[in-house]
């Protein structure tokens, strides 16, 4: 651009830049945040940042200075010199609480996540995976060969997927069908959610064996070993038979469209008539809406999201056009697409065999 040609640009737009250039610290000291144990150590009554030092085992002054940090980014309060608590967003942070986001920063700040992204631009030059050249194999296989790491990322999903079970099951008429398959479904924490608010109900979590782990404790805690089982295997040979509904979340978004349309024609294949696919994702619009109402550009989070796909996974979020060219392409035809408003930014994608 020829420099008579400069865009007026305000002070607000370079504050944009520098925060934006700054996102990667700013995750780092939540990790820190995290890994110290901050949030806990400092509660709810203000606390002196020497006393969390002690007890975090660190040196006071790093200590304040994080907590300096982590309250120019909301998380904490300064209410006197030194002496800190923690805002309701810095709660999150809570290990203890049943809606913490404490793995979910682990994960999300953890090297096998964020070294690809150093690659992001060679991604975007050649569409190649950059995780499987950095880690010399592909996510899954990865986490498979590395049991801590792959715990952490259950645990991670499990964090992510909470909203979504505590909104899914009353926002969709699961009483028309008798079992649900959740394909891809974790540690169970989404169907446990369905199959607790729908007591007629059975189901089945199919996973990888890795992915199973802590499925058995997440149906126990729920009393719902009677009612639901747990099946090891892999979707891109085959999907259990025996469900009138299938169900995959964040699953489709993993994958190129050679593959979903792979994971969809097993599911297309042990559907019976009358049964339906609900595939639960963000769906793109065609243009990105950065209107003040549009909850979908979501802070910019989902097309975040698109990238790690890209670096790390090799799959893509996708339009409603998107999905049903994957869903045609499987021999299933996308009959609806509902925005699921408690859980934003997911929706609802439904495909029925035709
Ligand atoms: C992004 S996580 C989503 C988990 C869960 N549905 C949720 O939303 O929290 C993807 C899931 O797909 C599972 N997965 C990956 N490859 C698989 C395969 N080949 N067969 C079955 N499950 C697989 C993973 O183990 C993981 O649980």
């Amino acid at each position: 651009m020829a420099n008579t040609d400069v865009q007026a640009a305000g002070v607000a737009d370079r504050d944009l830049i520098v925060r934006l250039a700054f996102g990667s610290m700013a995750a780092q000291t939540l990790r820190a945040a995290v890994r110290l144990r901050v949030v806990e150590l400092v509660g709810d009554t203000p606390r002196r940042a020497a006393d969390v030092a002690v007890d975090a085992g660190a040196e006071p002054q790093p200590m304040t200075r994080l907590l300096r940090a982590l309250t120019g980014l909301g998380l904490l309060r300064e209410h006197a010199p030194d002496t800190f608590s923690v805002t309701p967003a810095g709660a999150l942070l809570d290990p203890g609480r049943p809606d913490s986001l404490t793995s979910f920063v682990r994960m999300f700040t953890e090297p096998a996540i964020v070294r690809a992204w150093e690659h992001l631009d060679g991604s975007i030059r050649t569409g190649e995976v950059a995780f499987d050249a950095v880690f010399g194999t592909d996510f899954f296989s990865h986490l498979a060969q590395h049991p801590k790491l792959s715990a952490d990322f259950n645990a991670a999903m499990s964090q992510a997927v909470s909203e979504t079970a505590a909104a899914l099951p009353y926002a969709f008429d699961f009483d028309r069908f008798t079992t649900v398959t959740d394909v891809g479904g974790g540690d169970g924490t989404l169907l446990a959610g369905v199959l607790a608010a729908h007591q007629g109900l059975t189901g089945a979590v199919f996973d990888t064996a890795q992915g199973l782990a802590e499925a058995p404790k997440t149906m126990a805690r729920h009393g719902l070993k009677e009612r639901c089982s747990l099946i090891a295997g892999d979707f891109f040979r085959s999907v259990p038979e025996g469900s009138d509904l299938y169900m995959m979340k964040s699953i489709l978004h993993d994958w190129t469209d050679d593959q979903a349309v792979t994971i969809l024609s097993h599911c297309r294949k042990v559907l019976p008539p009358g049964g339906l696919v609900l595939i639960v994702e963000p769906v793109l619009p065609e243009v990105v809406d950065t209107s003040a109402e549009a909850d979908v550009t979501d802070g910019g989070v989902t097309y975040l999201s698109d990238l790690n796909m890209l670096v790390n996974l090799g799959g893509r979020e996708r339009t409603r056009r998107d999905f049903e060219e994957v869903c045609h392409r499987a021999g299933l035809s996308l009959i609806s697409v509902t925005p699921l408003t408690d859980a934003a930014p997911f929706s609802l994608i439904e495909a029925v065999a035709g």
